[in-house]
C-alpha cells in the first residue's frame, strides 16, 4: 500500500486579528516558506485500529489510543474517521513534522491538522472537498484554542488569500497588484489562547470601549480590501500602522513586538503590525520591494527571522 502525504503552508493576518473573534471582517493570506508535512504509511503487521503517531519536533511516539482524548492529533484523527470503530480502520504509521514556528501567530496548529486530516483521509480512501478539511480542521482549532474565529484553517486549508467574516461564506480576496510583506519573528512564542481569553475578559469589563474598537478594527479591514482590489497598495501601510495601534490598545503587544513595528518603520517600511494573536510571535511590514536593509535592521533589532512574502492572485504564496 503506498504512503499518502500532505504538505500545508502556515498563514499570517494581513488585518482584522481578535476583532474577527467578535464577528468583524479579517484578511488572512497563506505563506508557504515554511510548510507542516504529514506521511500516513500503512503498517502490514499491525493490528487493525493500532494507529502509531510519530511527531519528532516534539519527541511524540505513541499509539493513538495511549494520547488522552482530547489531545489534537486524536482528535483530528478521530474527526475524520467519524463514527467508524478504531479498530475497522487498517493499521498504519502517521508522520507528522512542521517547519512552521508553533506559537508563533502562523498557524501551525491549523496546518498541522489539514495535513493530516487531508492525508489520513486519503489514506481511507475518503475523499474530501477543502470546505470539509477546513470544516474538519476547526474542530481540532477549538480543542488548542478555545473560541477560534475559524480563519486560520479556512485560509490554509484553501490556500488563497481570504477576506473572512465568521458565520459567512468567505470570500478569496481580490489583489489588484502584487505587493510584498516582510514576515518578522520576534523569537518570543505567542500564546493565541491566553491572549484570545485576556481580550475576552476586558471585554467583559469595558464592552462599549472593546466593541467600539473591535469596530474600527473591522473598517480598517474593509478598507483594506478595497485598496489591495484596486492595487494602490501603498496605501497599506497607514492602515497597518493604525491597526497595530488599535491591537496595543487591546493589551495584546508586548514591548518587543513593538520595538520591531518601529524599527520596521524607521528603516522605511510602509506600515507595520503585529500579526496574529501577539503576546510574541511574528510582526509584519509593508516594504517597497526587496528591501534586504529593513531585514537586516530586524535581525540586529533581535528578531530571530525573516522573510519576504509576495501577495498575489497566483499560487504559490511565498
Ligand atoms: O495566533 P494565531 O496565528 O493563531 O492567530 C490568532 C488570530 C485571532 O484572531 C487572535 C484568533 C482567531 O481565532 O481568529
Amino acid at each position: 500500500m503506498p504512503a499518502f502525504s500532505a504538505t500545508s503552508p502556515g498563514k499570517i493576518i494581513l488585518f482584522g486579528e481578535h476583532a474577527v473573534v467578535y464577528g468583524e471582517p479579517a484578511i488572512a493570506i497563506p505563506v508557504s516558506t515554511a510548510q507542516a508535512k504529514v506521511i500516513v504509511s500503512a503498517r502490514i503487521q499491525g493490528k487493525p485500529g493500532e494507529i502509531i503517531i510519530e511527531a519528532p519536533d516534539i519527541s511524540l511516539s505513541s499509539s493513538v489510543d495511549q494520547l488522552e482524548p482530547n489531545h489534537p492529533l486524536r482528535a483530528a484523527i478521530q474527526v475524520v474517521i467519524g463514527e467508524e470503530d478504531l479498530k475497522q480502520v487498517p493499521s498504519c504509521t502517521i508522520l507528522v513534522t512542521s517547519e512552521i514556528p508553533p506559537s508563533s501567530g502562523l498557524g501551525s496548529s491549523a496546518a498541522i491538522s489539514v495535513s493530516l486530516i487531508r492525508a489520513f483521509s486519503a489514506f481511507l480512501g475518503k475523499r474530501l472537498s477543502d470546505e470539509q478539511v477546513s470544516d474538519f480542521a476547526y474542530v481540532v482549532e477549538k480543542i488548542h484554542h478555545g473560541t477560534p474565529s475559524g480563519i486560520d484553517n479556512t485560509v490554509i486549508s484553501h490556500q488563497k488569500p481570504v477576506y473572512y467574516r465568521k458565520g459567512d461564506p468567505f470570500e478569496f480576496l481580490e489583489i489588484g497588484e502584487e505587493f510584498s510583506v516582510l514576515v518578522v519573528y520576534s523569537g518570543f512564542p505567542g500564546n493565541t489562547r491566553e491572549a484570545v481569553d485576556g481580550v475576552r475578559e476586558r471585554w467583559q469589563r469595558e464592552p462599549d470601549r472593546y466593541n467600539q474598537i473591535f469596530t474600527r478594527i473591522g473598517d480598517i479591514t474593509n478598507k483594506a480590501k478595497r485598496i489591495i482590489g484596486g492595487g494602490d497598495t501603498d496605501r497599506l501601510g497607514d492602515l497597518m500602522n493604525e491597526n497595530h495601534e488599535l491591537l496595543q490598545e487591546i493589551g495584546v503587544s508586548t514591548t518587543e513586538l513593538d520595538r520591531l513595528v518601529l524599527a520596521a518603520r524607521e528603516m522605511g517600511a510602509l506600515g507595520a503590525k503585529l500579526s496574529g494573536g501577539g503576546l510574541g510571535g511574528h510582526i509584519i511590514a509593508l516594504i517597497e520591494s526587496e528591501n534586504d536593509d529593513i531585514s537586516k535592521e530586524m535581525m540586529k533589532k533581535g528578531a530571530k527571522s525573516t522573510q519576504i512574502t509576495h501577495v498575489t492572485s497566483r499560487a504559490p504564496y511565498n
